[in-house]
């Protein structure tokens, strides 16, 4: 059996008290994601995004954190994909930013919705040209018969485009922003006895609910 599997580890005595956390949990989120980013972890802005099937089958993926502001969360990916087509079925999703080394994760619920496409061609032309052929080039999550495969249709998109030409935003490639209804700050702490504090409100329009949760 691996070590890691019997592995008790101590999480420390950082504090995390309803005094510390901002009033605004989306200031709160960003505080962490900066403490996340000088840490030196990787991908200190990946998330992992469950989502609901249309057939009601639940299933998670890691995403990137784009943006973020009072409108929520906000991330990039094809529309057409599983993940696209479960948050257009079912638009109720749950994030987990999992931040091991600094023993805490924060857990978002909330509600997507694709962003304008102005906003998508934006991020899209930021991309780096590989990132934007790759996102023509590819069906995501559809199967295919061989890597080579996959590498022959981007080979046909880079002749079709040549080296200079602007490549086109799909139409089914774009952002979504998640408009959070529930975010809780989870900080480790010895014995098990973690700090949870979780921030509610039903809608956008009403203010957030602070409350403890037992670990
Ligand atoms: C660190 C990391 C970051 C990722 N970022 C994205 C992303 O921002 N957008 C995206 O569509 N897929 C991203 N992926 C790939 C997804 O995890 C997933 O494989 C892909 O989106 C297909 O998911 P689906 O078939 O469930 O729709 C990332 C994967 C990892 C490991």
């Amino acid at each position: 059996m691996p070590d890691s599997l019997r592995r008790h580890t101590d999480y420390g005595q950082t504090p995390l008290t309803e005094e510390d956390v901002a009033t605004d949990p989306i200031g709160q989120l960003v505080t962490w994601l900066e403490h996340a980013e000088v840490s030196g972890i990787d991908e200190p802005n990946a998330m992992v995004l469950s989502t609901i099937a249309p057939d009601g089958s639940p299933s998670s993926r890691t995403v990137l954190l784009r943006g973020v502001d009072e409108r929520g969360l906000e991330f990039f990916t094809s529309y057409s994909s599983d993940k696209g087509k479960a948050l257009l079925a079912h638009p109720e999703v749950s994030i987990v930013f999992p931040w091991y080394r600094l023993h805490r994760q924060v857990i978002v619920r909330g509600t997507a919705a694709m962003v304008d496409a102005a906003a998508s061609d934006a991020y899209f032309g930021r991309r780096p040209r590989g990132a934007q052929i790759a996102a023509v080039a590819s069906d995501q999550s559809r199967p295919i018969a061989s890597r080579e495969a996959l590498e022959q249709k981007v080979l046909e998109v880079e002749q079709r485009l040549g080296d200079t030409a602007p490549v086109p935003r799909p139409e089914d490639w774009g952002g979504f922003v998640v408009c959070p209804t529930s975010i809780e700050f989870w900080q480790g702490r010895s014995s098990r006895l973690h700090d949870r504090l979780r921030f509610t409100r039903p809608d956008a329009a009403s203010t957030w609910v602070l409350e403890r949760l037992q670990p």
